[in-house]
C-alpha cells in the first residue's frame, strides 16, 4: 500500500534512468507541486539541477524569503533568483483588462524564464557544450486527467501555471507526481523534509497579485495589499482556520474609492474585498463563513494600519457564479 518513503525510492530511480549524466532546470513557483518535485529530483541527481525563480513583483510578502531560504536550506537545491520585477511591472502599466493582464504575465514569465535557462548554459563551468536538456513539471494526476478530458470550462479564464509554460523551450519533460494526488504530494514533501509553510502552502495563481488589483498594477498598489493580505493570512492562521479554507483571496479595488472618517479627518479610500472560500478541486466553491470576531479584528487591523484603505468588505458569492479569483 501507499507510503510515501516508497514513493520516492521509486520515483528517484526512474528519474535517474532518465535523465542520466543531463542537466536538469525546474521552475519554482513558490507552490507545493514545483517545490516536491524539485526536492525529489534534487535527491536524484543532486546538483546536475538548477531551480530558476522568477521574482515578478506580484508575490505576497515573505514569498521570496520562503524560496530563497527555507526552500535552498531544507533541499541543498542550487537556486537562481531572476529579478524581473521592472520588467513585469514596466509590461502591466496602463493595463487593466484581466485577460491582457494574464497574458502580458505568462508571456513575460516566458521571457525571464527563458533567458535565465540561456544563460545557465552560457554559464556553465563545464563548457558551454552541454545544454540544459530536462525540464521538471509538478504535474499532479488531476492535471492529466483534465487535460486528457478535453473542454469543460477551459475558456473562463487563461491560466498560468508557472510549471506549465515553456513548452516551446523543446526541454523533454520530467514529471516525478504525474501519478499523484495533492494530498499525496503534501506527504512527500514533509517526507523531502520541506518546511510547513511550503507544504501547506494553499493555492495562489501563477499571476500573483497583479489579478487581485482591480485596475492598474502599480508598486503602489501592490505595497497596500502586500499589507492587507498579510494581515489577512495572519489572523486566519492564528484563528487555526488554514484547514478550513481553501483560499481566502484579498482584493484590492484600486479604482473604487468610498468616503469615510477617521480621527477627525475625513478619508476618501480604497476597499479591500476579503474572498474566503471552501472547496474540494476549486472548481466549485462556497464563500467559508468565518467567526465575526475573526472578521472584525481582520477589519480593523486593516482599516487602521493599512494606509490608502478605509473600507473592508465580504464577498459572498459561490462559485459558480462567482469565480475564486476576482479577475
Ligand atoms: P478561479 O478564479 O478560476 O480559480 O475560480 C480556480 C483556482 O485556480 C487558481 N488560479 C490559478 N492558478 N494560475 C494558477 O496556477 C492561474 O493563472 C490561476 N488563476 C486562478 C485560483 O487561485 C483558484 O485556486
Amino acid at each position: 500500500d501507499w507510503n510515501s518513503a516508497n514513493v520516492i525510492d521509486e520515483q528517484v530511480e526512474r528519474i535517474r534512468a532518465q535523465v542520466g549524466s543531463g542537466k536538469v532546470i525546474v521552475g519554482l513557483s513558490g507552490g507545493v507541486d514545483s517545490a516536491v518535485a524539485g526536492a525529489i529530483v534534487h535527491k536524484a541527481v543532486g546538483d546536475q539541477l538548477t531551480a530558476i525563480f522568477v521574482d515578478h513583483g506580484l508575490l505576497r510578502a515573505d514569498e521570496r524569503k520562503q524560496v530563497e531560504e527555507d526552500y535552498v536550506a531544507s533541499t541543498g537545491v542550487r537556486l537562481v533568483t531572476v529579478d524581473a520585477r521592472e520588467q513585469f511591472l514596466g509590461a502591466l502599466a496602463g493595463v487593466t483588462d484581466p485577460e491582457t493582464k494574464r497574458k502580458i504575465i505568462g508571456r513575460e514569465f516566458i521571457r525571464s524564464f527563458e533567458q535565465a535557462a540561456a544563460s545557465l548554459v552560457a554559464e556553465s563551468i563545464e563548457g558551454p557544450g552541454e545544454p540544459v536538456k530536462f525540464l521538471v513539471q509538478g504535474t499532479l494526476y488531476p492535471d492529466v486527467v483534465e487535460s486528457g478530458g478535453g473542454s469543460g470550462t477551459a475558456n473562463i479564464k487563461s491560466h498560468h501555471n508557472v510549471g506549465g509554460l515553456p513548452e516551446d523551450l523543446q526541454f523533454e519533460l520530467v514529471e516525478p507526481l504525474r501519478t499523484l494526488f495533492k494530498d499525496e504530494v503534501r506527504a512527500i514533501g514533509r517526507e523531502l523534509g520541506l518546511p510547513e509553510v511550503i507544504v501547506a502552502r494553499q493555492p495562489f495563481p501563477g499571476p500573483g497579485l497583479g489579478i487581485r488589483i482591480i485596475g492598474e498594477v502599480n508598486e503602489e498598489r501592490l505595497e497596500i495589499l502586500r499589507a492587507a493580505d498579510k494581515i489577512v493570512r495572519t489572523e486566519l492562521t492564528a484563528a487555526g482556520l488554514d484547514a478550513e479554507i481553501w483560499q481566502c483571496p484579498v482584493v484590492l479595488l484600486a479604482d473604487v474609492r468610498s468616503v469615510g472618517v477617521q480621527g477627525d479627518g475625513r478619508t476618501y479610500g480604497h476597499p479591500i474585498v476579503l474572498r474566503p472560500v471552501s472547496s474540494e478541486d476549486a472548481m466549485t466553491a462556497d464563500w467559508t463563513r468565518l467567526p465575526y470576531e475573526v472578521l472584525a479584528r481582520i477589519s480593523n487591523l486593516i482599516s487602521n494600519q493599512v494606509p490608502g484603505v478605509n473600507r473592508v468588505v465580504l464577498d459572498v458569492t459561490s462559485k459558480p457564479p462567482g469565480t475564486i479569483e476576482w479577475e
